[in-house]
Parts: C-alpha cells; sequence; structure tokens
C-alpha cells in the first residue's frame, strides 16, 4: 500500500475507510479497514469476515462453475456437487450479513451435465440459500445467450440460457426500474387497427341486453376502437352480459357491477412496456481478454442501474477479470473485488485503470 494510503488503525472507530483508487495496492488483511475501489487478492471468504456488517448497498458476482474450469484454487473443483454448493452458501452466507438492509444480492450461476444429466445446480444453490438464510428471491432473470457454443448435440438441445437470482433481505430494497433497460422493453403486440373489435359488434347485437344498452355499448365500442387506432391505448377486451363470463368477487362499482348494471364493460389495456425477467445477450468470446468465464459488461450495468444508486458500494467476492468493478466504476459507484488468482487481480486492475466514470447528462454523455 503506498504511504499516502497508510493510516493508524483507531481503536475507536469500527471501521476505517480507505478510498478512492487505491487500486493495485490492496492486501487481503483488511482488518479495521474497508477499501472502496480496490481489487483485493485472497480468499473470498476469509476477506468477507473483514467486512463490517451492513456496508455494502449492491453484491453482484458469478461463482466459478462446478468442475468446468481450472482458475488454480478457489471454489469450483470440489469433490461433490454438494461440497461445492456448501462453500457457495458461506460465501452467501456473509454476503447477506455484509448486505444493508436495503441492498441486493445476484448470484450468476451456470449448470453442469454429469453422466448424461443435468444437475440443476443453480436452482438447487437458490434452495439452499433461502433456507440458509433470511432471504427473499425476488427474480430469477434468465439471461438468454444470443451466441451460445455453437456445438449441436444430436441427442440434446443447446444450453443457451444462464440465471442471475436475485436476492434481497426485506421488502424495502432500492429499485430503479425507470433506469433499466431503457429503449429495450418488450412492447405489447400492436394491432393494425383495421379489425380490431369487429366481432363485438355482432355480439352486441345478439345479444339478450336492453336496446339503450345495446345503443351504449356499440357507441363506447365505437369511441374504444378510436383509442386504439389513434394509439393512445394498445388494445381492450369487452364482456357482454349473458355472453361472456362474469368477472369472480369484485367491488361496487367494479366489472361485475358494470355488466349486471350496464349490461356491458370494457377493459382498456394500455400497453405499458413491460421489463421482463428475461436479458438477451451475446457471452463475451474475445480472446486474449485473458480470463476463461467473463459475464457479459452490458448485463451488469443494467443490473447496478436498477439495484444502486450513485456512490453505492458493490461487491463482487469472484471478481475474475473485473467486469463487476469497471460497471461500477463507470457508473460511479464505489466497488471492492476479490479474487483468489493473482494474474486475474492484475488484469482487473488494468481494465479499470483503462475505466472512466461516465458523467450525469448535462455534463457529459450517459450509457
Ligand atoms: C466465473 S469467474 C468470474 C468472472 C467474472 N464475472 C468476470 O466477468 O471476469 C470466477 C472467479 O472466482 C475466482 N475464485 C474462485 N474461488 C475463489 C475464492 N475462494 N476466493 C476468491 N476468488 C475465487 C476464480 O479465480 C475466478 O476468477
Amino acid at each position: 500500500m503506498p504511504s499516502q494510503h497508510k493510516k493508524k488503525a483507531s481503536p475507536k472507530k469500527e471501521c476505517e475507510i480507505i478510498s478512492e483508487d487505491a487500486v493495485g495496492y490492496c492486501v487481503a488483511n483488511v482488518q479495521d479497514q474497508l477499501f472502496f475501489n480496490c481489487i483485493i487478492q485472497g480468499d473470498n471468504l476469509t476477506t468477507l469476515k473483514a467486512i463490517p456488517n451492513s456496508t455494502i448497498n449492491l453484491v453482484v458476482t458469478s461463482p466459478p462453475y462446478f468442475k468446468q474450469r481450472d482458475y488454480g484454487s478457489g471454489i469450483g473443483n470440489e469433490k461433490t456437487v454438494d461440497e461445492y454448493i456448501d462453500n457457495l452458501i458461506n460465501v452467501f452466507s456473509e454476503c447477506v450479513r455484509v448486505l444493508s438492509d436495503e441492498g441486493s444480492i445476484v448470484f450468476n450461476l451456470g449448470d453442469k451435465y454429469l453422466d448424461g444429466s443435468l444437475q440443476l445446480i443453480p436452482y438447487s444453490f437458490a434452495l439452499r440459500a433461502l433456507k440458509a438464510c433470511p432471504v427473499k428471491l425476488v427474480n430469477n432473470i434468465t439471461w438468454v445467450k444470443s451466441n451460445p457454443t455453437p456445438r449441436q448435440y444430436q441427442r440434446r438441445l443447446v444450453s443457451s440460457v444462464e440465471p442471475f437470482f436475485h436476492f434481497v433481505k426485506g421488502s424495502e430494497y432500492y429499485y430503479n426500474l425507470k433506469d433499466y433497460l431503457v429503449g429495450n422493453e418488450v412492447k405489447i403486440k400492436k394491432h393494425n387497427g383495421s379489425n380490431i373489435g369487429q366481432t363485438y359488434f355482432e355480439l352486441i347485437e345478439n345479444s339478450t341486453i336492453t336496446l339503450e344498452q345495446k345503443k351504449l355499448a356499440l357507441c363506447e365500442l365505437q369511441d374504444v376502437i378510436e383509442e386504439v387506432k389513434s394509439g393512445k391505448i394498445e388494445s381492450f377486451r369487452m364482456k357482454i352480459k349473458g355472453i361472456h363470463s362474469e368477472p369472480f368477487g369484485g367491488q361496487e362499482g367494479g366489472r361485475k357491477y358494470q355488466l349486471l348494471k350496464k349490461g356491458f364493460t370494457i377493459i382498456k389495456i394500455k400497453g405499458e412496456p413491460l421489463k421482463r425477467d428475461v436479458i438477451e445477450c451475446a457471452v463475451e468470446t474475445i480472446k486474449g481478454r485473458g480470463h476463461p468465464a467473463i459475464y457479459p459488461l452490458h448485463i451488469i450495468r443494467e443490473l447496478i442501474k436498477l439495484l444502486s444508486k450513485p456512490h453505492d458500494v458493490v461487491l463482487d467476492p469472484f471478481i475474475g477479470s473485473g467486469t463487476t468493478a469497471v460497471a461500477a466504476k463507470e457508473l460511479n459507484r464505489k466497488y471492492i473485488g476479490i479474487e483468489i488468482n493473482e494474474d486475474y487481480c492484475k488484469l482487473a486492475r488494468e481494465r479499470l485503470m483503462n475505466t472512466f466514470t461516465c458523467r450525469q447528462k448535462p455534463l457529459g454523455f450517459v450509457l
């Protein structure tokens, strides 16, 4: 550690904060000091134990897959799936401890075929995590790989998805849906407007509702068709007394009540863009990046925008080539990365030295 970062440990303080780009100098001994903006070389379980309770806003990480790659040491080379999951749960429990009450933990895991059978390892992990720790599972976000390994097996389909499990400690978690996947929302299918709602005219005519009710129904049907054509609403559905089934339950003035009193009801579908639990993105396949399992920067940026604020602390206990830290730095969050392999630590620090924080709109550009 360079001398300007050395500070005397004060027994009064619970935790001393060493900040701002101490990148490249940190060591695994973090006792009494919380290092921000650094990659710590060491075993994550040991290192995490030195981080005080509730000091981290977001954990985003991707542990090594079971028996997939040889990273030299660390998690992933256990003899059995159970041992592997035990080790992951130990790290996960520490992540829960260091997480603030409004924080989130996102774990991305890959699956494995053993003896011709898929092991469902990510799901076994998620179930164990829910049992072992005081957390809730908000979403299982599916990463759809747009460029899966181009190897077609003859007796099974190509695996092309991976889960990102989003866990929280309670219902008050920070959530910024508005900034997530802006522009990528899935729109509800649009009608061309030419024959929208035409079948309802006939249904109204043939129904047993009164003449007055028919007149009103035809009038409102015409209006709602215009709303769809002008793009004011996405679509609609109509229910007519005696033809369609009655809604179950409901309050006075609600749909059931309208059906009985007016003889019909119209349900307008506004067509808000949907932000779904699916994210499509290519696997990083650039050769010579120095790490065999880099996850997509795009997905991590989106998750950081969704689950943290500027200046929050983002932790990745399996930082690898530094993707989480790169995304955090770009988005003006603090980061802590833990990595057991010295070469990957160097790689992450190199990437970080070439990463710059994006300013907010009026000052420059946004992602
Ligand atoms: C799947 S990779 C993470 C890749 C990373 N998401 C990226 O985009 O580069 C998992 C990493 O965890 C590291 N690792 C495994 N066991 C560890 C441990 N006990 N403590 C710290 N790091 C560990 C491995 O060396 C490997 O680089």
